[in-house]
């Protein structure tokens, strides 16, 4: 493990460049390597055996391309894979869940805390669980929100649709006394304004990835893996899918443009 070595991320799409976004602002020297697994999109729809695989896979893939950490930048993939990369790979392995439990138990003041996530990762059970680990007794409302992929990965943020479907999503959610909102799914910060619209004001909506990136810096220093100054670093994006419609909903949601290259990891082993 080298300490000039870049920070491993990914998910199934464009939703891990919130986590990214996070960690660039808490770690702006790290050099960062992405990938996007947009072959198997949406990993929400899938069984959590066939997305702890392809999570192997590219925890493997990422490692050998010398990342000095993996951040699991995809909540169904915390909740299907992460003790299973924990085990498995030499470096640390950092998800979600966790850190968004952590960063709602802040902020939470009623008991009762909503959670919209991916359709795997409500029934992997993966926040309820995570409450209970950290000993909180929380009343965990939470609700599966397909569209919102759908609508990320092709750039829509905003506007009729958007908003209708943050409508539907968030009614469960209206109907209770809740304080508190994770964002349970790392595409969903791009939609936070129209679900704010929904939920109103006095709601906190949680984005587990701001506590991640802290864990991260902390776990850096911990292990002496902070990259030195000296060069700028680098930022390169990786996908198994069609690299052109990647760089073109990131253009989108950054308002930049990135180079994308399609890399086939899942055919052979390193
Ligand atoms: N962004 C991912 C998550 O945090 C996966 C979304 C999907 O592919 O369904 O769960």
């Amino acid at each position: 493990m080298r300490a000039d070595g870049p920070i491993g991320l990914f998910d199934s799409g464009v939703g891990g460049l919130t986590v990214v976004s996070r960690v660039v602002q808490a770690l702006p020297h790290e050099s960062i390597l992405y990938f996007g697994d947009t072959a198997h999109l949406p990993y929400g729809m899938r069984p959590l055996d066939e997305v702890r695989a392809y999570a192997l896979r590219i925890g493997r893939y990422l490692v050998a391309q010398g990342a000095k950490a993996v951040v699991v930048a995809c909540n169904t993939s915390t909740a299907a894979a992460l003790e299973a990369m924990q085990a498995d790979l030499p470096v640390p392995v950092l998800g979600t869940v966790d850190c968004g439990v952590r960063a709602a138990l802040k902020v939470a003041r009623n008991g009762c805390v909503g959670v919209l996530a991916t359709q795997a990762t409500v029934l992997a059970g993966a926040y309820p669980r995570a409450f209970e680990r950290a000993g909180a007794r929380m009343e965990v409302v939470e609700q599966p929100c397909p569209e919102f992929v759908t609508l990320v990965e092709a750039g829509v943020t905003r506007g009729s649709e958007a908003l209708s479907a943050a409508e539907r999503y968030c009614t469960a959610v209206r109907a209770r006394a809740i304080d508190t909102v994770v964002l349970g799914c790392t595409h969903y910060p791009y939609l936070a304004g129209v679900i704010r619209q929904v939920i109103g004001p006095d709601v906190s909506l949680v984005d587990p990835a701001e506590e991640l990136a802290r864990s991260l810096a902390h776990r850096l220093d911990e292990c002496g893996l902070r990259r030195p100054d000296g060069d700028p670093p680098t930022h390169r994006y990786l996908v198994s899918g069609d690299p052109s419609a990647f760089a073109e909903s990131a253009r989108r949601l950054l308002c930049r443009d990135i180079a994308v290259e399609k890399v086939d990891i899942f055919d052979a082993e390193d």
